[in-house]
């Protein structure tokens, strides 16, 4: 039986930023399920739901105090459960962020092991008496002193997030007891935050640095030795409930560090950073990148597709902004090979938001830059420059539900700027229109779940050609054939198969059957080969 999760499209839900249901500003459990009916309808099958344990919020929830309690602004214990019965009641699968790297400044295990070089928790972190030169991925130095017992603890993202340390078995079974937690509640899966961080050199060699990039290569800090067995043994305790998922975060766009992760008895999958990093939207990149990865993947492995996420600019941003190139993206996303990761607002086009003063948008990645450069001794103007290229909070600007005050996402003034295209840019807008960009999502959704070659086919060919990118996945049922024309002219195409017939196009209602096949600028086109056609038949 083909698992669920090959089969599914997931969307990443923002906590903060999706919909606020007791008006307060920010997003909560009674807001997503008040919107399950238009994840339903969109047809999404599984959500990644960002951190919602009790945090301080430093980093947005990626700061855990207390693992086993939801966050007070985001709702009860009881709106959780509530929230996954109705999800499941839709057939729609949850998978939950779990942040196993790091906890807050704030949980009790660090304030334990703070308090003296003798408590039985101390090893619980990484001390030392002298920092090396690790650098935060933030921005900064990697270690802070801690006045209470003369010693520096390892953080490897802001100071408020110490680093647990992997190495003792004590910490791996307090984590392993949280995430039976929260599976005995009900979640599908996980997503593991920054899962290749989980063990470093503990020799504490220095990290080189590249003169050229001007930045600290990042060698002993991460994928260090030990890790594979470390998330063998966290698929194990996963794995003993059936049909559970797991995706991990693996901050790397080297795919032969990425395949490393993801198979049997490991993780499920891991985000292809190699493909959803791209920074333009260049057809013969994005090619190269599958091709790379379908070598690189033994045949038990498979890729995850997305572009977007609430740590990137938002792809549509990136690719110039043009909702063609936006609904490209989102054909390839959902038939190219893979498991598709959509993030809240792709299917609206919403873009990158940064006001004018960018102050008031800062996360803590954009904060630490700052401060980092005026420490270095960069101009005000320049340490913004540098601040609002880190700052992720230009992707996390609230859901754009309707035209009302606040985009319907919330009552009161929202957490973070409204995006000035809310008024025109929302769900309400976009729902009854054919042409939109909501439609156009509603309807690939659709035709991935109808075909499933799109879910489990094989390539029978990828290539790019004369600025098309195109390829032919077929499974024992069906074979379909998908062309994406990146640039902006006619071309043609020759098509080696008959009886081949239309299921999309954002630009035409008909194709001719013809060996060649014209091809306007900009245009996809998804074909399926005719169910009379012989060499199917013969198949
Ligand atoms: C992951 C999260 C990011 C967070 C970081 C540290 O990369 O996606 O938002 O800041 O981990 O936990």
């Amino acid at each position: 039986m083909v698992k669920w999760w090959k089969q599914s499209a997931f969307y990443e839900i923002y906590m903060p930023s999706f919909k606020d249901g007791n008006g307060d500003g920010l997003g909560d459990f009674a807001g997503i399920t008040s919107k399950l009916d238009y994840l339903k309808e969109l047809g999404v099958d599984g959500l990644w739901l960002t951190p919602f344990y009790a945090s301080p919020k430093v980093d947005n929830g990626y700061d855990i105090a207390d693992y086993y309690c939801i966050d007070e602004v985001y709702g009860t214990m009881e709106d959780f459960e509530a929230f996954i019965a109705e999800a499941h009641r839709r057939d729609i699968k949850v998978i939950v962020d779990i942040v196993l790297n790091h906890t807050s400044s704030e949980h009790v295990w660090f304030k334990e092991s703070r308090s003296s070089k003798d408590h039985p928790k101390r090893d619980w972190y990484i001390w030392r008496d002298e920092p090396n030169n690790w650098e935060s991925f933030f921005s900064g130095t990697a270690w802070e002193f801690d006045e209470a017992t003369g010693q520096y603890y390892y953080h490897a993202f802001a100071r408020e997030q110490v680093d647990l340390n992997w190495a003792n078995p004590e910490v791996k079974n307090a984590m392993y007891d949280v995430m039976r937690f929260w599976l005995e509640k009900g979640v599908d899966g996980f997503r593991l935050d920054v899962i290749n961080f989980l063990t470093i050199n503990e020799s504490f060699i220095d990290n080189p640095y590249d003169h050229d990039k001007k930045e600290q290569i990042h060698l002993y800090d991460k994928d260090q030795e030990g890790i594979l067995s470390v998330i063998e043994e966290i698929a194990d305790v996963v794995h003993q409930y059936p049909g559970k998922f797991l995706v991990g975060e693996v901050g790397s766009e080297d795919i032969n560090i990425l395949k490393r992760y993801s198979g049997l008895n490991k993780l499920d999958v891991s985000f292809n950073f190699n493909i959803g990093s791209i920074a333009e939207f260049d057809a013969e990149k994005i090619y190269k990148k599958l091709v790379e990865t379908e070598k690189a993947y033994d045949s038990g492995q498979i890729a995850t597709l997305f572009f977007s996420s609430h740590d990137m600019s938002r792809h549509i941003s990136r690719f110039g902004g043009d909702e063609d190139r936006a609904k490209m993206a989102a054909v390839l996303i959902l038939t190219a090979k893979g498991v598709p990761f959509l993030y809240q607002g792709d299917e609206l086009g919403m873009k990158d938001w940064v006001p004018d003063d960018i102050m008031k948008m800062m996360d803590v990645q954009g904060r630490l830059t700052y401060e980092q450069a005026v420490k270095n001794g960069k101009s005000k103007e320049a340490a913004l420059v540098a601040a609002n290229e880190r700052c992720r909070d230009k992707s996390r600007t609230p859901m754009q539900w309707d035209s009302g005050p606040h985009a319907g996402f919330s009552e009161v003034v929202p957490w973070i700027t409204v995006p000035e295209d809310a008024f025109h840019t929302n769900v309400e807008n976009q729902e009854g229109n054919p042409d939109s960009m909501l439609s156009f999502y509603k309807r690939m959704l659709k035709l991935r779940k109808e075909h499933t070659s799109f879910q489990t086919g094989e390539y029978e060919f990828l290539r790019f050609q004369n600025g098309i990118l195109s390829y032919m996945r077929s499974n024992e049922m069906e074979r379909t054939f998908v062309a994406l024309n990146f640039s902006e002219e006619e071309k043609s195409l020759e098509l080696e198969l008959k009886n081949m017939n239309l299921l999309l196009s954002n630009k035409r209602n008909k194709v001719e059957n013809s060996e060649v096949l014209t091809i306007v600028g900009n245009e996809v086109i998804i074909l399926k080969e005719d169910a009379g056609n012989d060499s199917l038949n013969q198949r």
